[in-house]
């Protein structure tokens, strides 16, 4: 069953949303050369406790595994769910994958954003610049009426035109007072597919798109996620509303 979200529920997806969004503003704002992920994630986990949110990931399950950090930071080969740590230090050329989930008032914002570090070489600009573009192409199909294939291929199309690849192993989701509910939104997929979108709903949309193939792996820590060939990968994430008219964009700061 997939959630529809009341007026009153909308309200809190709103509002969880937008801390969600200042934070990871606020953090991309410290993504800089010297500085170490664990340091990065620190700043995040402040900025959460200060707007008095939680972190949904933090003691976050996959089966027996539990998530030590507040957020994901994942550099370059790393595609998702990177680990903070004092061994990782940014450096000039790097981008940087932000990913921020809070819970505020039992409901869950999410969004995630990569960044570059200059002076970056043109392909990894250009990696960068297709993702964030196909999350939007994604993000125009989010309406009622629509069904979730519908943004699926929007961003396989763009991103692959583009001679990109996108993950199929990880996939955008349904999210409210859960981090992860129904439908999956993968990134691939046929138009006119899959289940119908229906005002009310509210989906993270999250292309994660490789500059090679889309085969990814698990790291040695268990869980961040790293491109099987080494080369580069770009994660772009929003938080929508689904509604009669235009798609809200619930992940974005107005505090
Ligand atoms: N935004 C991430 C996702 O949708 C949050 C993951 S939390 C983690 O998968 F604990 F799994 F890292
Ligand atoms: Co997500």
């Amino acid at each position: 069953m997939i959630p529809i979200k009341n007026a009153q529920e909308i309200i809190k997806m709103r509002k969880a949303c937008s801390i969600a969004a200042k934070v990871l503003d606020e953090m991309c704002n410290h993504v800089v050369a010297g500085i170490s992920t664990y340091e990065l994630d620190q700043i995040g986990k402040a900025l959460i406790e200060e707007m008095g949110a939680k972190s949904a990931c933090f003691n976050y399950r996959v089966g027996s595994k539990v998530y030590p950090a507040y957020t994901c930071i994942s550099v370059n080969e790393e595609v998702i769910h990177g680990i903070g740590t004092f061994k990782r230090v940014l450096q000039e050329g790097d981008i940087v994958s932000v990913d921020v989930s809070v819970i505020y008032d039992d409901f869950i914002g999410d969004n995630a954003r990569t960044v570059i570090i200059e002076p970056a070489s043109g392909d990894a600009k250009k990696l960068v610049k297709v993702t964030e573009e196909s999350l939007y192409k994604g993000i125009a199909q989010a309406r009622s009426g629509n069904r979730v294939g519908d943004i699926s291929a929007a961003i396989q199309e763009y991103v692959e035109k583009h001679g990109f690849s996108v993950v199929r192993d990880f996939v955008g989701h349904g999210v409210g007072r859960s981090m992860h509910e129904e439908p999956q939104v993968p990134n691939f997929g046929r138009r006119n597919s899959g289940p119908k979108l229906k005002a009310g709903m509210t989906l993270a949309i999250e292309p994660m798109v490789n500059m090679g193939g889309s085969s990814v792996r698990y790291a040695d820590d268990g869980w961040t996620a790293v491109t099987s060939d080494g080369k580069l990968s770009a994660h772009f994430e929003h938080t929508v509303l689904v509604s009669d008219d235009e798609p809200e964009i619930l992940t974005i700061s107005k505090i």
